[in-house]
């Protein structure tokens, strides 16, 4: 199984726009040693021709001009692009549906029914896209039974619910229910690989540790590294469980939580501009290197 980091960056990206905290202006100013990032999305495919994406980013335009496996082969109107996967309703992981409202075919959009309420309400996206191209909505179990993924064969994936919040906009924000988010674990049917893939987890639950310490790679939430951060930086006041994150220091943080699992190659996405591992010369991201985990950028290919 391939896996292709199409974006590393969590909302915003990295520098973003608005953003003078000491990173962004850092990387501005070239006093840092650090890569931009665009917003997270990554793509996955069994044999590198036919693939679905991880998230659909506000970037994904850029990030798919720089992908050329998927880039138009045959017909007048091609793409590699076989289906797509959405975690949750976020902003920053499916506004990239309205760039690909040209699609000369229906759009395979696997989703809970929890985040398809979202699409057709509070920001009803999908309801908006069916007047460019249809929606072809998979609707994903929230019973972590294995599901094969009948838009792109060879793959099949576990949707694991997680303890969070829907976004700022649906109408069920205060209402949290299992599905609303969503961890997912994507074999590949041949080799029997798997990939874990949760960019927001705010959470370390029990029963997520038998699918992590099993899988073959983890590709999970950097977001943040204390739970302070955006306040530490002056950059907002949430704190980073509120948000969905659980921060990568600390007694109790991602990283201790990851290193007891010895099986799995480990790799962060999401990363948030205000992040210190960002800067590749900080002592944050030489704690990361000495634990063996990895730092995903933008292009990063994985094999699985
Ligand atoms: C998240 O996943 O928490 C987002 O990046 C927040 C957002 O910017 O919408
Ligand atoms: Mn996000
Ligand atoms: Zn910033």
């Amino acid at each position: 199984m391939l896996v292709r980091i199409l974006g590393s960056g969590a909302g915003g990206g990295f520098p973003q726009w608005n953003c003078n905290c000491s990173n962004c202006a850092g990387y501005r100013q070239g006093t840092i040693r650090a890569h931009a990032r665009t917003q997270s999305s990554i793509a996955i495919s069994p044999d590198g021709s036919k693939w679905m994406l991880g998230n659909a980013s506000p970037d994904i335009r850029s990030q798919l001009a720089e992908f050329t496996a998927v880039h138009p082969r045959g017909a007048v109107r091609d793409c590699g692009i076989e289906a797509v996967v959405l975690i949750d309703s976020q902003l920053d992981h499916v506004t990239g549906l309205l760039s690909l409202r040209e699609s000369h075919k229906p759009l395979k959009v696997y989703c809970t029914e929890r985040t398809h309420e979202d699409l057709v309400s509070g920001f009803p996206l999908f309801s908006i896209l069916e007047h460019y191209c249809r929606i072809d909505w998979q609707p994903v179990p929230v019973d972590e039974t294995w599901m094969a993924l009948d838009g792109i064969g060879g793959l099949s994936l576990v949707a694991i619910p997680l303890t969070s919040k829907p976004p700022p906009y649906s109408p069920h924000r205060q209402n949290t229910r299992p599905g609303d988010n969503i961890a997912l674990l994507v074999k590949d049917d041949e080799s029997g690989r798997t990939l874990f893939f949760a960019p927001g987890l705010g959470l370390m639950e029990q029963h997520l540790e038998a699918w992590m310490s099993d899988a073959d790679c983890l590709l999970v939430d950097g977001t943040f590294w204390t739970d302070d951060e955006m306040q530490r930086q002056g950059a907002g006041q949430k704190r980073a469980t509120e948000m969905g994150h659980l921060a990568l220091s600390g007694p109790d943080g991602l990283i201790e939580q990851i290193s007891r699992f010895s099986k799995p190659r480990k790799v962060l996405i999401h990363i948030n501009n205000t992040n210190p591992i960002l800067d590749e010369d900080s002592p944050q991201r030489s704690l990361l290197a000495d634990k063996g985990i990895e730092v995903s950028f933008d292009g990063m290919e994985i094999e699985i």
